[in-house]
């Protein structure tokens, strides 16, 4: 299909939910007022941000994208028996164009596919350019927060069940409470009869999890700094990019990396008439990244409500996909 036919396809199907444009400020200095400071991580992707993670994506360290993607290559026809056919595939969030479209090409004949995501220019893209890839696939893109309930749009043709997408580990970006309310949500999503596919991963040698998250190319350091020049172009704050260093590390008893900004010295930070005090090696939470057994993970999903009917790794065990079914 062509590229301004796609687009005006797109346009005439987007639901738009008005979500609430963030407010970064209050944000930050609700992060920098807690004991620990923490900064809230959703903010890492401003277009720096993405070009970063991007590139974090191809680093050889970061095995999470590329073991995932061999994954749904290698196992996708069993995937999509697990699955079904006719069905309406809901994705959280609309940034990983590849997995998206191996899901498409592999299901069986797949009726609609429902992006939701915040940002309006990065969904309208993601649903163009599959649009003009998958004709046959009815484009339903909705902009909302998909942290809170959104209502699906239906389908021209009727769909045999509804799928929820969503891979990338990035599920374990949320904190465990967050984690439960995003899964019940994906089950209301669903519905009775649908079905989730999440990307998890899993708990391993430390160092190899570790590595993934200290890249020796500095790129994952840029990524996390980068929030700061950020927020200091955005709110005006006075970060010194030179007075923080990047640190993540393996926290083996809580099964998840935890990213931090650590002060290089003692320091004082400015937002507008707000001054916050910085010990020398104080870290301030920008992220952390859970991982998962299969034990931990059907404990999680179990808390919304939810059961784990199939599953699959990679050859080591390093990254899997699980569908999620209401239990
Ligand atoms: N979802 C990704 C992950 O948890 C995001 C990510 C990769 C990330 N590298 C990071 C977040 C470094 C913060 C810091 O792996």
């Amino acid at each position: 299909m062509n590229a301004a036919i796609a687009r005006a396809r797109a346009q005439a199907a987007l639901t738009d939910l008005r979500p609430q444009p963030d407010d970064i400020a209050a944000d930050a200095i609700a992060g920098l007022s807690r004991t620990p400071k923490s900064l809230p991580s959703k903010y890492f992707y401003d277009a720096e941000g993405s070009r970063l993670f991007e590139a974090i994506t191809r680093q050889p360290e970061y095995y999470l994208t590329r073991v995932e993607l061999a994954l749904m290559e290698a196992q996708m026809p069993s995937i999509a028996q697990a699955i079904g056919g006719g069905v309406h595939v809901v994705e959280f969030g609309s940034g990983s164009g590849r997995k998206t479209e191996l899901l498409l090409e592999g299901l069986d004949a797949p009726v609609a596919y429902t992006p939701i995501e915040i940002s309006r220019t990065a969904l309208m893209d993601s649903v163009t350019r599959l649009g003009q890839q998958f004709a046959d696939v009815e484009m339903l893109p909705v902009c909302a927060d998909f942290t809170r309930p959104v209502p699906l749009p239906a389908a021209a043709r009727r769909a045999q069940r509804t799928l929820v997408f969503f891979p990338g580990s990035t599920l374990g970006n949320f904190n465990n409470a967050e984690a439960v309310q995003l899964l019940t949500s994906m089950r209301d999503t669903m519905a009775a009869d649908g079905c989730a596919l999440i990307g998890i991963d899993l708990d391993k040698d430390p160092a190899t999890i570790e590595a993934a998250y200290n890249d020796l190319a500095g790129v994952t350091a840029a990524f996390t700094l980068n929030l700061l020049a950020r927020l200091n172009r955005e709110i005006g704050s006075d970060f010194d990019l030179d007075g923080f260093r990047h640190h993540a590390v393996y926290a083996r008893e809580r099964m998840r990396i935890e990213t931090a900004l650590v002060s290089e010295r003692a320091q004082a930070v400015h937002i507008g008439d707000r001054r916050f005090e910085f010990a020398e090696g104080e870290a301030m939470r920008v992220e952390v990244s859970q991982k998962y057994t299969d034990a931990s993970f059907a404990a999680l999903a179990a808390q919304a409500g939810l059961r784990v009917s199939h599953g699959w790794n990679d050859t080591s065990d390093c990254f899997g996909l699980r569908l999620l079914q209401p239990a």
